[in-house]
């Protein structure tokens, strides 16, 4: 009667070892860089860029293995007809089973078919003020940008004007328009900043955000508006939320700029990246604001930007993408 019940004290072990080990799992011990480091090693690297056209054919070679973006980014008639069950990724178990109404909100097949050549993807980076990089951002064939950047005239030179894609999260939407439970026509006047581009949205992430995206998109047909609302289908988020994993980063979420750098990795033949930069001072060692537009800082702890930010390096330094930091070179000839 000395141990009177090894087996559950054996259970109460095996419980805390299990404990410890998701632990271990979600939060891993090992040391990021510095920031200083980090703007070391990208000092060091300096101008210097060569393209690898065989790692880029592998690395979207990987993504169409892992996510497939030419079939998968978005929803469409196509992949989700009616009856076909969601699954939201960014939800532990919520579902919503596709009816005609919704359905008809979808785009028939997945647009982008066509190689696109140059893309660019434009982070909101406060790296991006003065950095001259317009012209070289609308040179592209493509120019994909993130939560509906402001784009007026006061950053036309270092942000462009130009836009195929804009990402829209419904967290904007419930912040700088109610929701668009009251006028509709605020959202619709500031999204003629974007042309006839693509407005992605992910509408099947979290629950609260599928009504807000499809009140934008009916704010946008009923104005015969020229943009097509995409949702992202959000098979494709999980499947490239794994694809990083993999790689090591332990981000609660990737970043809406690490998800359009992915979509633009698997479409485009060359990538450039521009205001991907998140650390707090440029390479000159000046503080510099988090947007180029703001410097309102995002929630901690959500995002894993300084590690999404050494895979993109990563992918810099074996000349599978492109990625602009400081100064667009023609900016000072220009200047
Ligand atoms: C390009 O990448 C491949 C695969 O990693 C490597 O074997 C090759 O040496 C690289 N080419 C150049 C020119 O760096
Ligand atoms: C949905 O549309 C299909 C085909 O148009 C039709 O056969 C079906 O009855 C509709 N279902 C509902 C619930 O309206
Ligand atoms: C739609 O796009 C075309 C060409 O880009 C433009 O001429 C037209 O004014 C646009 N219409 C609306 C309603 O924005």
């Amino acid at each position: 009667m000395f141990v009177r019940c090894p087996r559950s004290k054996l259970s109460v072990w095996a419980a805390l070892c299990v404990i410890v080990l998701c632990w271990l799992y979600i939060y891993p011990v090992y040391r990021l860089p510095s920031d200083k480091e980090i703007v070391n090693d990208v000092l060091r690297q300096g101008q210097v860029w060569k393209k690898n056209q065989t790692r880029i054919r592998l690395f979207r070679h990987l993504l169409k293995v892992c996510c497939n973006p030419r079939k998968m980014f978005a929803v469409t008639k196509e992949n989700s007809p009616p009856g076909k069950v969601i699954w939201y990724d960014g939800e532990l178990y919520h579902s919503r089973t596709v009816k005609n109404d919704t359905y008809a909100l979808f785009v028939q097949e997945m647009p982008l078919q066509a190689p696109l050549k140059r893309c660019a993807v434009v982070g909101n980076g406060g790296v991006l003020k003065r950095s001259g990089c317009g012209r070289d951002i609308d040179g592209a064939d493509f120019v994909l940008r993130c939560n509906l950047p402001p784009l007026s005239k006061e950053y036309t030179e270092d942000v462009g004007t130009r836009t195929h894609l804009v990402t829209a999260n419904p967290s904007i939407i419930e912040k700088r328009f109610h929701n668009l439970l009251w006028s509709r026509k605020a959202f619709v006047d500031s999204m003629k900043a974007y042309g006839p581009s693509y407005v992605y949205m992910p509408a099947f992430t979290m629950k609260p955000g599928t009504a807000p995206s499809l009140r934008a998109y009916h704010a946008l047909a009923d104005a015969g508006s020229n943009q097509t609302v995409l949702f992202a289908n959000p098979d494709f988020l999980r499947s490239v939320g794994q694809f990083w994993k993999g790689r090591g980063i332990h981000a609660k979420r990737l970043s809406t700029g690490l998800f359009m750098a992915s979509l633009a990795l698997g479409l485009c033949e060359d990538v450039e990246l521009y205001g991907f930069w998140p650390f707090s001072v440029d390479l000159e060692e000046r503080p510099i604001s988090h947007h180029y537009y703001d410097n309102v800082m995002p929630y901690s702890g959500f995002h894993a930007m300084p590690e999404e930010f050494l895979q993109l390096w990563h992918l810099h330094k074996t000349g599978t993408l492109r990625m602009h930091i400081g100064q667009c070179p023609d900016a000072n000839a220009a200047a």
